[in-house]
């Protein structure tokens, strides 16, 4: 039987239950360095923390899901442009694959394009994100401040043409790399 999942921003007294979520989801992903959820618990205490972009998806009130999206910049030597940093997405093990993640980067998309934004970018499975419309960043002239595999940079254009003429390195926000 398919229960509905229902989606609410962050409130302030979810961070334990948020913890919880992301470490189970993580805790048998082979690539993960299981730290997913401590970038959450700095980026929490950050001025610029929007809890409008960390979303909970409940079933029947139980929290099985989560998504950050966190401001970034891609600069050049010319500009500055205003992005998101899509992470970490996470789905506890028991209800993935039941259409949550989809729910989860659906609706945060459509509040980010509400906020104002108009790209996401992020580092993740490379045969997971293009059913949202994220195409890989090497075709754009925007460069990460860390080496990982191309394949696995993606970017997603929120409004037409939001990427048109946009270069440089992406800035993350302070906390989002671990010092
Ligand atoms: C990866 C993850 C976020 C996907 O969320 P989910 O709720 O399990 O998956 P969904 O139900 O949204 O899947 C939507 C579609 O993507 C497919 N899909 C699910 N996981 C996938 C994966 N790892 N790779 C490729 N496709 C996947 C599903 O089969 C489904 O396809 P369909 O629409 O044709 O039926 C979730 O499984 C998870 O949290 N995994 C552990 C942590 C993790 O790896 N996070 C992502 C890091 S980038």
């Amino acid at each position: 039987m398919n229960r509905e999942i229902s989606i609410r921003s962050e409130r302030p007294d979810d961070g334990p239950a948020i913890t919880n979520a992301v470490r189970r989801a993580y805790a048998n992903v082979a690539y993960s360095d299981h730290r997913e959820h401590l970038m959450i618990e700095r980026l929490r205490k950050l001025e610029d923390y929007d809890p409008r972009l960390s979303l909970l998806a409940e079933i029947d009130n139980e929290m099985v899901g989560h998504i950050l999206l966190t401001q970034a910049e891609i600069r050049d030597t010319r500009s500055s442009v205003a992005t998101l940093a899509l992470a970490p997405l996470s789905v506890v093990p028991g209800h993935q694959s039941c259409g949550v993640g989809k729910r989860l980067v659906g609706e945060a998309h459509r509040r980010a394009a509400d906020l104002g934004f108009v790209s996401v970018l992020l580092v993740g499975i490379p045969s997971y994100y293009p059913q949202f419309g994220y195409e890989p960043l090497s075709r754009y002239p925007i460069t990460l401040p860390f080496e990982v595999p191309a394949e696995n940079c993606m970017i997603l254009s929120l409004t037409p043409h939001a990427l048109d003429g946009v270069s440089g390195l992406v800035h993350y926000t302070d906390g989002w790399l671990e010092h």
